[in-house]
């Protein structure tokens, strides 16, 4: 009956919420055709990207990829569950949720409230202990020894956890009433490993520092061990609350930084980041013990026009350095990355040098993204030798043609001629021979520019350009935006091609909005935006409804795009038979002579467009 209740809700919500109205109170927005245009409040921008379209009642962003209804709107803006932004948006139209745990959703957000109030409770205790206490003198020793100020350890809370066995434990559940699960569940103790219902405190004998959700809620620790000793930190398990791959210490803190100055300094660890804090350099923030994910770029892109990425000096931070930076330069922040002298981290440095030095010498003296990716290529050549110096060269003018701006590029040959003494334009000739041979390899470029073209139903272009695309990918967008609009179509594509949608993204879209269908739900949007959940792939969906498509389709086109499909399934297949022809030739001719004949026969049928059906 709750949950009754509570769906009713959101029904209502989402039936009488102007999502215009909603979204105007926070951005200045354009009418532009059917849409409106403005400034995009998640990602920061200097030409609007971030469209409302109030026919679907849904907003997205070309540049970020942020989208969806307006609850998920608010949940956004406001960091709101999904519930908290359900009674938000209720209580501005007079609709009464009902407050008592009656429905999954309820009792699952009383829980994570709990869980909540274990952590914020832990933090302060362990931060008392290190402070006031006796059993907090190592720590205080330890700290000072790193000269970390008091100031800084109350700006962070850095706590300490005593090495009793059961001392959060007991104080959290027999002083403070909290359950076992609960405490589990926000991975404060664990299970003994003597006996299984026997439990222990997770953290014992360790440094306790916060870490933060971006409205400053503390959502996990990462504990460090005072001296030497395995594994030097320990950091609370995944949880509803917090993901590796999704957060950054220090976000909450240095958000305002970063917006005012579009930039952002990306660390490795979290004493590289309290130490720059203490210096007052405050746009800086830390993975925690995992390489940056793609999440974490979309997630700096969202705050900052330039991310710099200063890791340690050794081949590990090197490493990750040269990855991090590949992922924030595919996500179109301008990348940075600070060079550190050998075998010294960020915090070593501040603490010899101090910050004015450090940002001087280190940040202002970052390499841009294809400088540094030239300095990594080059130690991969002997420059002593003149064959090495002439192999590097050619792959670093090979390097300087993947960059799409001209007058960059000629910037980058400059400074390789200066620094090889060879003349400009002998660089400047091999770059466009490079260039040359690529064309000629893309002759179908054209015909996929004629795809792109025909994409727009209006040719007053209101969105930006979709990025380049084969013919079978359109083929599949084009498909799943058809589906998503007219369960019909869903049901004929199913019928034909399954879900086996040759890009990963569209599989995964036809795969959920069959099951959506199963379920008996009807053709719309919103409502399976709402059904994915907090997916990926919500991003690729606003993106489709908000872009406009040629309707109606006629059955003839909905062929073709089934026909492109299963050409391209029919040619991998090819493919792979082929490689592994190869591969057999000498192990087992026998059976690369077979699969070479079933190749064949594959190939006949490509040519005569009998793709057949899967
Ligand atoms: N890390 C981790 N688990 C480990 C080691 C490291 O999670 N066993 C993560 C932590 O987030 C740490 C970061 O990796 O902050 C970088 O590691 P490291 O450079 O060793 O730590 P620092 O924070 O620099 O700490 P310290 O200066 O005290 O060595
Ligand atoms: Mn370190």
């Amino acid at each position: 009956m709750g949950d009754h209740h509570f769906e009713e809700a959101v029904e209502q919500v989402r039936k009488q919420t102007d999502i215009l109205e909603v979204i105007g109170r926070y951005v200045t927005l354009k009418k532009s055709g059917k849409n409106y245009f403005g400034l995009c409040p998640f990602h920061s921008e200097k030409t609007p990207s971030f469209s409302v379209t109030p026919d679907r009642q849904i907003f997205h962003c070309f540049g970020c990829g942020q989208g969806g209804d307006v609850i998920k709107f608010i949940m956004e803006i406001e960091q709101f569950t999904f519930g908290e932004a359900v009674r938000n948006l209720a209580g501005q139209i007079g609709v009464t949720v009902p407050n008592t745990a009656t429905n999954r959703d309820d009792r699952e957000e009383e829980e994570i409230h709990t869980i909540r109030q274990a952590m914020e409770l832990s933090a302060q205790l362990y931060h008392h202990l290190l402070l006031h206490t006796e059993h907090g003198e190592p720590a205080r020793e330890y700290l000072a020894k790193r000269q970390i100020t008091e100031e800084t350890i109350r700006e962070f809370q850095i706590g300490f956890a005593p090495r009793f066995p059961q001392f959060l434990l007991n104080f959290l559940t027999t002083r403070r009433g909290y359950s076992i699960p609960i405490l589990l569940k926000a991975g404060l103790i664990s299970p003994s490993t003597r006996s299984k219902d026997q439990h222990i405190d997770r953290f014992r004998g360790r440094l306790m520092i916060p870490i933060h959700d971006t409205q400053g809620r503390v959502i996990a620790f990462g504990g460090r061990l005072l001296g030497e000793g395995q594994p030097k930190y320990l950091n609370s398990p995944e949880s509803r609350l917090f993901q590796k791959r999704h957060h950054l210490f220090n976000f909450h803190r240095a958000r305002a930084t970063m917006r005012k100055q579009k930039e952002a300094v990306l660390f490795e660890g979290f004493l590289d980041v309290i130490s720059a804090w203490q210096e007052g350099i405050h746009h800086v923030v830390a993975t925690m013990g995992t390489s940056l994910s793609e999440d974490h770029a979309r997630f700096m892109r969202r705050n900052v026009e330039t991310a710099i990425v200063c890791y340690d000096g050794d081949r590990a931070g090197q490493d990750a350095a040269e990855k991090a930076s590949q992922l924030l330069h595919s996500v179109d922040c301008t990348v940075k990355v600070a060079m550190l002298p050998h075998g010294i981290d960020p915090d070593d440095y501040l603490k010899k040098h101090g910050a004015a030095t450090f940002r001087g010498d280190i940040l202002a003296g970052s390499l841009s993204y294809y400088s540094f990716r030239l300095e990594r290529l080059k130690r991969n050549f002997s420059l002593q030798d003149e064959t090495g110096r002439l192999r590097y060269l050619y792959q670093a003018v090979q390097m300087i043609g993947e960059i799409p701006l001209p007058i960059e590029r000629d910037h980058y040959l400059q400074k390789l001629a200066e620094e090889f003494h060879v003349p400009l334009s002998t660089l400047k000739d091999q770059l466009s021979r490079i260039k040359g041979k690529k064309q000629s390899r893309n002759t179908r470029d054209k015909e996929k520019e004629q795809w792109n073209n025909g994409y727009y139903v209006n040719r007053k272009r209101k969105h930006p350009p979709l990025p380049q695309k084969n013919r079978v990918e359109r083929s599949e967008m084009f498909l799943i935006a058809y589906m998503l609009r007219d369960k019909g179509i869903a049901e004929w594509v199913k019928k034909e091609l399954g879900a086996e949608f040759t890009t990963d993204i569209y599989a995964a879209l036809a795969a959920y909005l069959f099951s959506y269908y199963e379920r008996g739900y009807d053709a719309d949007p919103v409502r399976f935006l709402h059904y994915m959940g907090e997916s990926e792939l919500s991003s690729v969906v606003s993106e489709l409804l908000t872009r406009e498509i040629p309707e109606p389709v006629s059955e003839k086109e909905l062929q073709e795009y089934v026909a492109n499909i299963r050409r391209e399934r029919l040619v991998q297949e090819i493919l792979q038979k082929e490689a592994e022809v190869n591969r057999l030739g000498m192990i087992d001719p026998l059976r690369a002579a077979e699969l070479l004949q079933e190749c064949n026969e594959l190939r006949i049928r490509l040519k005569n467009n009998d793709f057949g059906s899967f």
